[in-house]
């Protein structure tokens, strides 16, 4: 087997353990690993002193997307180029179907597809796919099995967002979660409680309580069981229907509970949490700034990051992703003074791999091949791409990200990749930025330097979804 490049001898890690060697790739695939794989003509990409990890999948990503009456700032091509300095190789947005126009229903879930497929086309410098959200039950219910024979096995319904038109009521849930039984696809729940949440929004929405505590009332208006009684609801009609069950963007410690007492008794239900519920807390909505960081579900307590890290260690939680939905701060701005009118979300897939490593790993959380599960090899597996992705082994996609184990750089947003005038770590020192990102076999980021093209990254099929317990 001809080999055109290898990456030599780096420290190669997956999720079950690591071992020195190099990696040898043909084309777009992995040929070969092994001690010392003779050179030829092969071109060699020095990795000694370094880790060499299955490329990142970020699994919960939203680019372009309309929302808050805004659109937010991070596209296929920032945020494509973010992810990989990142060490990210493949991003799983969502495709949402909008009210139509004319007032005649919903676009279909094939529509919504198309829409997301153009904003991704020329664009996209690393592979991608899509969660597709179902938005009007009644109307998409039927169309959710077309959807999973094109390829798209990982469905989304939000308990939330009634303003926006996309809120999903117990009597969806339940419905699609026995289609997710039949079909061998998911369910993704963005799971918070939205009758007592809006009856605590609009008990916080005077203008006497926004004076006195400005953004804090985001945090204030969504206590802890806003999630968990959501998660509760939700899990127990995956337990009555059998249907796969993933909890995106967990942040409460009691939702870690609910997840890990349903999982004792088999309930087939999975949890995401993101980044910045590990390392961010509710005290940033004091600052000046405060109002940048609300995102929905929003930042929790230390007791949360802490039990958070905890299920990460224990299996209960699985995968760490973003939730990456960027604004600016102009677009932040049309708050003016109102928290319920702040763009919800925060940049994060170039962030993704760097807060992991350098608070997980470095900080004695997580193993390296702790991290490697949590950020490659369950995303691929839970999400129907294992082991294309996720894994460095022969026949996979070459999707390799080569960082050094200390090498730390300090966060700026000036010099970085992603589409926005702030960042949620300014200041931070980061170390695992990528040093190198390959991805099928070519790569895309050298010496930090983002050097892939706009356009190359492929559109994803999969077949089923979901990870039995
Ligand atoms: O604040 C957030 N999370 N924005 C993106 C939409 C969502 O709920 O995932
Ligand atoms: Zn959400
Ligand atoms: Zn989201």
């Amino acid at each position: 087997m001809r080999l055109d490049k290898i990456i030599k001898g780096g420290t190669v890690v997956t999720a079950e353990g690591q071992v020195k060697a190099d990696v040898g790739i043909s084309g777009e695939k992995i040929a070969a690993i092994g001690a010392s794989l003779p050179t030829g003509d092969a071109k060699v990409i020095d990795a000694r002193g370094h880790y060499v990890l299955p490329g990142v999948l970020d699994v919960h990503v939203h680019l372009e997307l309309p929302f808050c009456g805004t659109t937010s700032s991070d596209d296929y091509r920032s945020g494509g180029r973010a992810g990989a300095r990142g060490g990210v190789t493949t991003l799983i947005d969502f495709a949402i179907p909008y009210r139509k126009k004319n007032g005649k229903g919903y676009e279909t879930l094939s529509e919504a597809a198309d829409n997301w497929m153009k904003r991704a086309e020329g664009k996209a410098l690393i592979d991608y796919t899509f969660h597709i959200c179902v938005t009007n039950y009644d109307q998409h219910k039927d169309e959710i099995e077309g959807m999973v024979r094109r390829g798209f096995p990982t469905f989304k319904e939000f308990m939330i967002y009634e303003s926006e038109g996309w809120q999903s009521d117990d009597r969806a849930i339940f419905g699609t979660l026995e289609r997710m039984r039949d079909l061998d696809a998911m369910l993704l729940i963005h799971a918070e409680s939205s009758r007592v949440l809006d009856e605590l929004i609009a008990r916080h929405h005077t203008s006497k309580l926004m004076k006195k505590y400005g953004a804090r009332l985001h945090g204030m208006s969504r206590p802890n069981f806003i999630e968990a009684e959501a998660i509760q609801r939700a899990t127990a009609w995956c337990e009555a229907t059998g249907g796969q069950l993933y909890i995106v963007h967990m942040s409460t410690a009691e939702g870690t509970e609910i997840v890990r007492a349903a999982q004792d008794r088999g309930v087939p239900v999975i949890a995401e949490t993101c980044a910045q519920y590990l390392v961010l807390d509710d005290s940033v909505f004091r600052g000046k700034d405060g109002h940048l960081f609300a995102c929905c579900p929003q930042l929790k307590k230390p007791a949360d990051q802490e039990r958070l890290w905890q299920g990460l260690q224990s299996g209960e939680v699985s995968v760490v992703s973003t939730d990456t939905c960027s604004f600016t701060r102009k677009q932040k701005a049309m708050w003016k003074g109102d928290w319920t009118k702040i763009p919800m979300g925060m940049p994060g897939l170039e962030t993704l791999m760097p807060v992991v490593y350098t608070h997980g790993v470095l900080g004695g959380r997580l193993t390296v091949e702790d991290m490697v599960a949590v950020l490659s090899t369950n995303p691929a597996k839970i999400m129907g791409l294992y082991p294309r992705k996720g894994a460095v082994q022969v026949g996979s996609d070459a999707d390799l990200a080569i960082i050094h184990p200390k090498k730390a750089t300090k966060v700026d947003w000036k010099k970085m990749e992603t589409n926005t005038d702030w960042s949620p770590f300014q200041g931070w020192q980061l170390a695992g930025f990528a040093r190198t990102t390959v991805s099928r076999g070519e790569v895309i980021v050298d010496d930090y330097k983002v050097v892939g093209k706009a356009g190359r990254g492929q559109w994803l099929p999969r077949r089923t979804a979901g990870l039995r317990l």
